[in-house]
């Protein structure tokens, strides 16, 4: 089966074409997929002078840019629309004004060619990635960090998630991007502190771990975003080295708090596999240490390939393929979420008491 996959609801224009065996076996255990194609459009330079996310000129450059890209992608895998096996698109969480140019452009084309549309939950597209490429079965852990949300949760499959804890505050992608703004690193920040705290001290700035060797699954952030803008307020003007080795320090400050998070998470709901997903999986020192984690409790640490860890088509085609495996198909009618929370327990509209949007 063949599914494409558009995601559109931040700064990312990204479309792509995933292949898997269809298979009617149980989902657990049915084999990866293969990209055809994966093309992204990044709005960087339309949103970097303004140090973040302007959602009005991403919506524009949504609706500018995706009808050649879903072109650019068919021609990338060599194949016509009438060779797909359903559509999928971000239907949320995310900038409303994107999610409607991809859903709307997602049910036009299914509509257009009669193929099942699916609007996917921008969540679920990073919670599932990680089985597009690697043998990783139901139920499984996962960390997932990125630049608006850091959970955990319990994924049993596709829709069926546990969220054992979140951010109380911020989310953890953007703690990084507000360090890399107050250093004058640049946007995205993520990669930018990455790049920076390359040989610089870890040890040399000690900084807040809010939660940490606190009971439960949560986080926080905020504590420890004031206290980097506090240190860098102080940082010594004549000393070349300090900018590395705070970078290096805040690193190692969200490693000692995820690691701390995820080793409460192994314990309450126990798994041999710990998944960690979002943009910030994208990080190597945080990777490690969660390996590191992951491995002293018995389990095994698996993660998408970096480059599959921002936002991008492919895990919203991946999700589609998951989803169009068990005949969860959406109506053209699917109205756009802002707002969507992965678990089930925690969302107001399936819950029954429908949030109109
Ligand atoms: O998943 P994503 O592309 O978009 C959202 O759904 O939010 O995540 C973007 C976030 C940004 O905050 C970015 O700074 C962070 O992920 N990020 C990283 C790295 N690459 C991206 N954070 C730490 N280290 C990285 N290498
Ligand atoms: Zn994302």
């Amino acid at each position: 089966m063949r599914v494409l996959g558009i995601e559109t609801s931040c700064d990312e224009t990204a479309v792509a074409i995933v292949e898997a065996p269809a298979g009617n076996g149980p989902v657990a255990n049915l084999p990866k997929g293969r990209i055809l194609a994966n093309v992204v459009y990044s709005q960087l330079t339309e949103h970097r002078r303004f140090g973040g996310v302007v959602p009005e000129i991403a919506a524009r450059a949504h609706l500018e840019r995706l009808d050649g890209l879903v072109t650019e992608a068919l021609a990338e895998a060599g194949l016509g629309l009438a060779d797909l096996d359903g559509i999928a698109a971000t239907g949320g969480p995310g900038l409303i004004g994107g999610v409607l140019v991809g859903v709307m452009t997602a049910k036009a084309l299914a509509f257009a060619h009669d193929k099942p549309f699916l609007a996917i939950n921008h969540l679920e597209g990073h919670a599932l990635s990680v089985r597009l490429t690697e043998d990783v079965a139901f139920p499984y852990l996962l960390l997932l960090a990125s630049g608006g949300h850091c959970q955990l949760l319990t994924v049993r499959g596709p829709g069926d998630f546990t969220r054992l804890g979140t951010t109380i505050d911020d989310a953890a992608g953007e703690c990084f991007d507000k360090t890399a703004k107050l250093l004058g690193l640049g946007f995205p920040g993520g990669p930018a502190v990455e790049r920076a705290a390359v040989g610089g001290d870890p040890q040399r700035f000690v900084l807040p771990r809010p939660m940490w060797r606190k009971p439960g699954c949560d986080f926080s952030f905020s504590g420890l975003k004031t206290a980097v803008r506090q240190t860098i307020e102080k940082l010594p003007p004549d000393d070349p080295g300090a900018i590395a080795d705070l970078c290096a320090s805040f690193q190692r400050t969200v490693g000692d708090v995820l690691a701390d998070r995820c080793a409460n998470a192994l314990a309450l709901a126990p798994s041999p596999t710990l998944v960690v997903a979002g943009g910030v999986a994208a990080n190597v020192y945080l990777r490690g240490r969660l390996e590191t984690l992951a491995a002293a409790h018995g389990a095994r640490l698996v993660a998408p390939p970096i480059k599959l860890c921002t936002d991008n088509g492919a895990m919203i085609a991946w999700a589609g393929v998951e989803r169009l495996r068990l005949g969860l198909t959406d109506g053209l009618d699917f109205r756009p979420r802002p707002r969507w929370p992965l678990d089930p327990a925690l969302d107001p509209a399936a819950a029954g008491t429908a949030v109109r949007v």
